[in-house]
């Protein structure tokens, strides 16, 4: 593969091929991603969960996540790394800054920020600096406790539109990227036909530009042992990881995934 850009990502949404993601925290993991097709490699923080086992992303530091980036970078072949922003790295603009200065020296190409309309300077700050950004808007995992559960978000006419204004917002703030997560198929269609910048989806039904799920999750690996209703496990009927994650890119490609069963509805 050669290297994805962001310039790759808006042909992709043009041409109206779908954009394959993973989430990927070590080198031989961003190998193998790599070999199977994926071009967006996501070091989340959901690593606080499926690596380090805590049961929320709240604990994890930006430099657990400046560690994980600079390991995806040694193995990667080509994908775009993209980084998440840790619980509080970004509570000030002067911590924001180092900690996308960290990032990206780690060998992030983009980092990804959770919130709403309220980052727009930041956004546009960032992308002054030479840094551009993935928005994080719907179930943003770091407000688990404001949100009181990882809960379906955009639900109701008022939540979607303002989602939606959010989005629009943000585009026009200049960001590069948005993700959204859990929301329902109908709010996510919307708004990926409102902004031209690609956007992504996990829960988010199938007309997003591009979908996104956690290795572990979609792999069949759990400790709780619960499976989130917009999850495939891939692994079933495939010898190898490898094997596995390629049937995902075929199928996000195809469109055969995500399917309805793994969609919300308003
Ligand atoms: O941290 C993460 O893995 C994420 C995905 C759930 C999109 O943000």
């Amino acid at each position: 593969m050669s290297g994805v850009t962001l310039t790759t990502l808006f042909d992709l949404k043009q041409r109206g091929e779908k954009i394959t993601m993973l989430t990927c925290y070590d080198a031989t993991f961003a190998a193998t991603a790599c070999a199977a097709g994926v071009e967006i490699l996501l070091i989340g923080d959901s690593l606080g969960m499926v690596l380090q086992g805590h049961d929320s992303t709240l604990p994890v530091s930006i430099d657990d996540m400046a560690y994980h980036t600079a390991a995806v970078k040694r193995g990667n072949k080509g994908a775009l790394i993209l980084s998440d922003l840790s619980f509080m790295s970004n509570a000030t603009l002067e911590q924001t800054y180092q900690s996308c200065a960290k990032l990206m020296q780690a060998g992030a190409h983009m980092v990804k920020i959770e919130g709403g309309v309220w980052l727009a300077e930041t956004v546009s700050l960032l992308a002054q600096r030479g840094i551009p950004t993935c928005v994080h808007l719907g179930l943003t995992p770091q407000s688990v406790n404001v949100f009181g559960g990882y809960k379906v978000q955009g639900r109701g006419e008022q939540q979607a539109q303002k989602m939606l204004d959010d989005a629009i917002a943000l585009e026009q703030a200049g960001a590069a990227l948005l993700l959204l997560e859990c929301v329902p198929s109908e709010l996510a269609a919307r708004i990926s036909q409102a902004v031209r910048i690609p956007v992504i989806g996990i829960g988010a039904g199938p007309n997003t530009d591009g979908q996104v799920l956690v290795l572990h999750d979609m792999l069949g690996l759990s400790i709780s042992g619960r499976t989130p209703k917009f999850v495939r496990n891939f692994m079933q009927g495939q010898d190898s990881i490898g094997e596995a994650i390629s049937l995902y890119c075929r199928s996000v490609k195809d469109q055969s995934f995500p399917a309805a069963e793994h969609e919300f509805r308003a």
